[in-house]
């Protein structure tokens, strides 16, 4: 089964040519991924319109560069898959619409995949892990842990009550005065820094519930910064590393309480699975690791390529929902919110807004 993804739900525009064998195991024919980061630099985070009209004019050469070098036509595909939501909506608008006319005039089956099912499923793609898992989700937008029981069964386990981790990280940058995308130059200065300097809040600490609570943390940091300014060099480096490490920290207390919520429920997961973003942190890697060895279990955390967005994830979930004959009619239609688990309550973080700057949000 050969499938073609879309995703356009935020600042990527990638297409990607996913194959699923019978057994269900997968294999990338091609992933191609254009990243609109300079766009939105000068902004200091994703500006939706900008982020639209950029969509418009790249996906169609961004799909026939992934269908070239997948050396597949149309016709010869299984399936026509695109990130349906959540995510900004003139992004998301652009790429189902364009699957839609790709699917109409091909005759071929429309895949309206959430794009955070397709994170979920990346670790079948990559490692062919078998349900039921339980997924640690970080990404600029979200925030969540979830027992993935199988396919289109999600169960929300825990989820942040207001910021996401790596909106933490990216406010931090901005903060810091170190631009934008955050997460990777974050980690970059805490490499250097004295992660003991600054004594920061652990927010949630022990709740038992799984959620999270960020922007407690990101007060706390801007206070502690505003305190000593100007910054010298060696002082960004320690915020930095107070920070990550604040992060580190809560992220391992609430995993603990969502695994231990996972296997009065459902057993041992077969794995403990990351994707997003910030699962690309070297810091938190690691910690994840640890975590998942003392939990009886292991770590699956697929290449950093592969946490962040791109269209393999999307071709993938949609040759997943294929193969269980989930299909979905062509006024299908966009959707700026769309919770994994439809029964879980509606928190703000669902809308997928990244750190636009408060004068064009
Ligand atoms: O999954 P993703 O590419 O897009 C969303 O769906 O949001 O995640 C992007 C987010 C950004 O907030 C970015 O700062 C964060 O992931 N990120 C990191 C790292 N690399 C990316 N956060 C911490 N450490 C990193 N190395
Ligand atoms: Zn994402």
């Amino acid at each position: 089964m050969v499938v073609l993804g879309i995703e356009t739900t935020c600042d990527e525009t990638a297409a990607a040519v996913v194959e699923r064998r019978g057994e269900g195991r997968g294999r990338i024919l091609s992933n191609i991924v254009l990243s609109q980061t300079n766009e939105h630099a000068v902004f200091g985070g994703v500006v939706p319109e900008i982020a639209a009209r950029a969509h418009v004019e790249a996906l169609d050469h961004v799909i026939a560069r992934a269908m070239a070098e997948a050396q597949q036509t149309f016709d010869k595909l299984d399936g026509i898959a695109a990130a349906a939501g959540p995510g900004l909506i003139g992004g998301v608008i652009v790429g189902l619409t364009t699957a839609k006319a790709i699917s109409l005039v091909s005759q071929k089956p429309l895949i309206a995949v959430n794009h955070l099912e397709a994170h979920a499923l990346t670790a079948r793609l990559t490692d062919g892990t078998p349900f039921p898992y339980c997924l640690f989700l970080a990404s600029g937008g979200h925030t969540q842990i979830v027992a993935v029981r199988g396919v289109g069964d999600y169960v929300r386990l825990g989820t942040t009550l207001d910021d996401a981790i790596g909106e933490a990280f990216d406010k931090t940058a901005k903060l810091l005065g170190l631009g934008y995308p955050g997460g990777p130059q974050v980690e970059k200065e805490a490499a250097r820094g004295d992660a003991t300097r600054f004594d920061l809040p652990r927010p949630m600490f022990a709740r038992p519930e799984p959620d999270f609570s960020l922007s407690g943390l990101k007060t706390a940091l801007r206070l502690e910064a505003e305190k000593i300014a100007p910054l010298s060099d060696q002082d960004v480096a320690d915020l930095c590393a107070s920070f990550q490490q604040a992060i580190v920290d809560v992220v391992i207390d609430r995993l603990r309480m969502g695994l231990k919520l996972f296997r009065e429920h459902y057993g041992t997961p077969t794995a403990l699975v990351a994707a997003g973003g910030v699962a690309a942190n070297q810091a938190i890697r690691k910690m994840l690791h640890r975590l998942a060895i003392e939990s009886g279990t292991v770590l699956i955390a697929p290449p950093p390529t592969l946490c962040t967005d791109n269209g393999a994830m999307i071709a993938w979930a949609g040759a997943e929902r294929l193969a269980h004959g989930l299909t979905d009619p062509l006024d299908t239609a966009p959707r700026a919110r769309w919770p994994l688990d439809e029964t879980a309550g509606a928190h703000t973080t669902e809308l997928t807004h990244r750190t636009a700057p408060a004068s064009l949000t």
